[in-house]
């Protein structure tokens, strides 16, 4: 579908009664979009539906944005059951980050023409829908060149671990980390992260059907040793460090018994930082690890981070990633499916077909 400047094509009204198309469109209004909502929280794959969206009115500062990918991640489905501190009120459109082009602009909007490729920064309600217009200030241009599937899944999980590699331990080249849940996409955004800055990674993956050959696709983005947890099951973990340093930095994303052993991989005075909660285990941290280890615990929250003046600094990182991922020096496996095959997506990114790559819906 052809993209539309509103003002360009203001002369067209009237002119043409028999297009009703372009009549429709080139006044104020958005073409008719595609959602998935939810009426009330609950089970994904039993609250969410695929509904037909009204056209709504471009305003002057408005930009509406043809989506062309959007990713269904942990959190997506966390807001839908009710389960995520911070979440709309149903009945609400599901997603959360995505990327598309501008369809057609307000008169008031000059930074954005309609072809650019925009994501929503920061990351907002909502993007699970086909046209979304909203305020031109949430709308952030990226280069034309970035593949549709990384520019809708850069500013979620990517950005966490750039954040989390500079935010808790000064890292040098040489050190190395331990992370669980290596096999996310934050995880394998850690490995290639902390490979550009010379440092080695530790990584602990879930025992599953897979779990060899999740391993072999780790190492060649350039982890250093990929243990399953059951290969972890030893008096001392750090025999397995294989000449590695023993790591300051750990990353927790399951609980239970994985994060345990990031605890232990770690050296005295080490930091573990638990962003996600995977396995739905709580964290269970041993007397001795504080007293005789020093250990300390923090958390991370992308979305706290945003609302702090770090937002501006983040878009840079935003930019930074982007350029990386254009240079093929970042990369993840992610499945394509269309928007109308919503639930098969969402079935899978629920495990119901056992472990799959990170459902990217496509408009
Ligand atoms: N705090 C923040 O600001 C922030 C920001 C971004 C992401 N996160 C969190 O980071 C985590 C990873 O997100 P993502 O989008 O990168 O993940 P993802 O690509 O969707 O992958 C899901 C990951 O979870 C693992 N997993 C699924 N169920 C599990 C279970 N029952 N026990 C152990 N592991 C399990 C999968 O392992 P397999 O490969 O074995 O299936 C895979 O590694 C999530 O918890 C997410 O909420 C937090």
């Amino acid at each position: 579908m052809a993209a539309i400047k509103l003002g360009a094509l203001s002369a067209l009204i009237g002119r043409s009664s028999r297009n009703n198309c372009v009549r429709a469109f080139s006044t104020v209004m958005s073409p008719p979009s595609k959602a998935v909502v939810y009426d009330q929280h609950g089970a994904p794959d039993k609250v969410t539906r695929l509904v037909e969206i009204a056209p709504v009115q471009v305003k002057e500062n408005d930009v509406c944005v043809k989506m062309l990918a959007a990713p269904i991640n942990p959190s997506d489905i966390n807001r839908i059951e009710g389960v995520y501190p911070v979440r709309p009120q149903p009945p609400a459109v599901g997603g959360y980050e995505g990327v598309g082009q501008v369809y057609a602009v307000g008169n008031a909007v000059n930074s954005l023409s309609p072809g650019d490729l925009v994501i929503p920064f920061p990351p907002s309600f909502g993007t699970w829908q086909s046209y979304i217009v909203k305020d031109q200030s949430v709308w952030h241009k990226i280069n034309k060149d970035t593949p549709k599937e990384y520019a809708a899944t850069v500013t979620v999980n990517p950005l966490t671990a750039f954040a989390m590699l500079q935010d808790f331990v000064r890292l040098h080249p040489g050190d190395a980390i331990v992370q669980n849940g290596a096999t996310s996409i934050v995880g394998q955004c850690i490995i290639q992260l902390a490979l550009i800055q010379g440092v080695h990674s530790i990584n602990i993956i879930r025992d599953r059907p897979g779990a060899d050959e999740a391993k072999e696709n780790l190492k060649k983005l350039g982890a250093d040793q990929v243990f399953t947890e059951s290969q972890l099951n030893l008096k001392n973990v750090k025999d397995m460090l294989g000449g590695l340093p023993e790591p300051a930095l750990g990353f927790n994303c399951v609980g239970g018994n994985a994060a345990s052993l990031v605890l232990k991989f770690l050296r005295n005075g080490g930091t573990m930082v638990t962003y996600g909660g995977m396995a739905k285990k709580p964290v269970t941290v041993s007397t001795s690890s504080f007293i005789f280890k020093d250990l300390s615990l923090k958390g991370f929250w992308l979305q706290k981070l945003m609302s702090t003046d770090k937002a501006s600094e983040c878009k840079n990182m935003i930019d930074e990633l982007l350029n990386l991922m254009r240079d093929g020096k970042i990369k993840y496996e992610m499945e394509l499916v269309p928007f109308n095959d919503f639930h098969s997506a969402l079935d899978k990114a629920l495990g119901k077909q056992g472990s799959r790559p990170k459902q990217v819906l496509t408009f």
